[in-house]
């Protein structure tokens, strides 16, 4: 039997992923071509929605692709690809923003905070339409499943609403997929306000970001913000500092909660950040040297992603046939 189809992408905006992305996504995806066929894309179309520096671009786009590699995407088992790359994108998504009503666009949460945040004038119609262009970058894979997080459930709840309609107008075409979040994947928050999750968007010391020089990981692990008391036991509400610090090591250092609560008995927080710290180097130290050695040889790069493009097209130019075909084109 086949095995089901995820589809995901991460944008380029930063050049470098951060904790967060790499527990609670990156780790994930690898994770998820042992048992399934699996679709990763750099989504540089949806980067340039907000404004963005084309200076940068290129590099930022080159960047996280290597950053899926050194994280374990194997390019031969499954399809790593750019975005821009696959023109059907663009062209599904027009299609896809002609049976997308106005209101229901408008509802979308994430769209109504970023425009209040940046105002009428500076927000830009590719904002609005962003979700159209996700639901169209899944539906061109006959996609199964979208590990999204959390913020992400509105968008994917629009792309099966499309997907519906499509197929009662057009004759059925699109597979409806399901948001998929995996029960372990871990939810990190800001060190330095571990109320908040950590993002790209709140920079700051609390953003450990896996590019940084190991000398600065460490110096931000070990200023986190902990709490009053000394016992390192998770407790979400009263302690969300040393939660999220105990959350890291477990998902790092592959250890139990519980038992980094029973090895922590009797000693206090600055163990708990060494350790920490000692856990995320591990990891983030080849991580980078794998990088590094990915982007030193740029052609190379750039042939796995045109191998991928070339790939994704396979799937994606015969869906958007029969897209055009049942529209009538
Ligand atoms: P950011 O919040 O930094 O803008 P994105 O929204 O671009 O990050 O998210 C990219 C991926 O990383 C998504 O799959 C998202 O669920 C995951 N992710 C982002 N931040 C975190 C976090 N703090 N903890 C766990 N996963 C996260
Ligand atoms: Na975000």
């Amino acid at each position: 039997p086949q095995r089901p189809r995820v589809f995901s992408g991460m944008q380029p905006t930063n050049a470098s992923l951060h904790l967060g992305n790499y527990l609670g996504a990156l780790r994930e995806w690898a994770r998820l071509q042992d048992d399934h066929d699996a679709v990763y894309c750099v989504v540089d179309l949806h980067a340039i929605t907000a404004g963005h520096d084309p200076e940068q671009m290129l590099h930022r786009t080159r960047v996280t692709a290597a950053q899926y590699l050194a994280g374990g995407i194997d390019p031969d088992r499954s399809t790593l690809f750019v975005q821009s790359h696959v023109p059907e994108h663009t062209q599904l998504a027009w299609v896809l923003s002609c049976i997308t009503g106005f209101g229901e666009a408008g509802r979308m949460t994430q769209f109504k905070d970023k425009s209040a945040r940046s105002g009428t004038e500076s927000t830009t119609v590719g904002l609005f339409t962003y979700p159209v262009l996700q639901a169209a970058d899944i539906l061109l894979y006959n996609t199964d499943r979208v590990p999204v997080g959390e913020d992400q459930r509105q968008h994917i709840e629009l792309t099966r609403n499309l997907a519906g309609r499509f197929n009662s107008r057009f004759g059925d075409t699109f597979v409806l997929p399901e948001p998929y979040i995996p029960e372990a994947t871990a939810k990190i928050y800001d060190l330095q306000d571990p109320t908040a999750k950590m993002s790209k968007s709140v920079a700051g010391s609390g953003l450990i970001e896996l590019l940084e020089s190991p000398k600065t990981i460490e110096k931000r692990i070990k200023s986190a913000v902990t709490d009053t008391g000394r016992e390192v036991v998770v407790d979400a509400e009263n302690k969300p500092g040393v939660t999220n610090l105990i959350t890291i090591l477990s998902a790092f250092g592959d250890r139990p909660v519980e038992r980094i609560e029973q090895d922590f008995a009797g000693r206090g927080y600055g163990d708990l950040k060494k350790e920490v710290a000692a856990a995320v180097l591990d990891i983030v130290v080849p991580f980078q040297r794998r990088v590094h050695e990915l982007l030193d040889d740029p052609a190379e790069l750039d042939s796995v992603l045109a191998r991928g493009a070339a790939k994704a097209r396979d799937v994606a130019g015969p869906t958007l046939e029969t897209v055009y075909r049942r529209v009538g084109f």
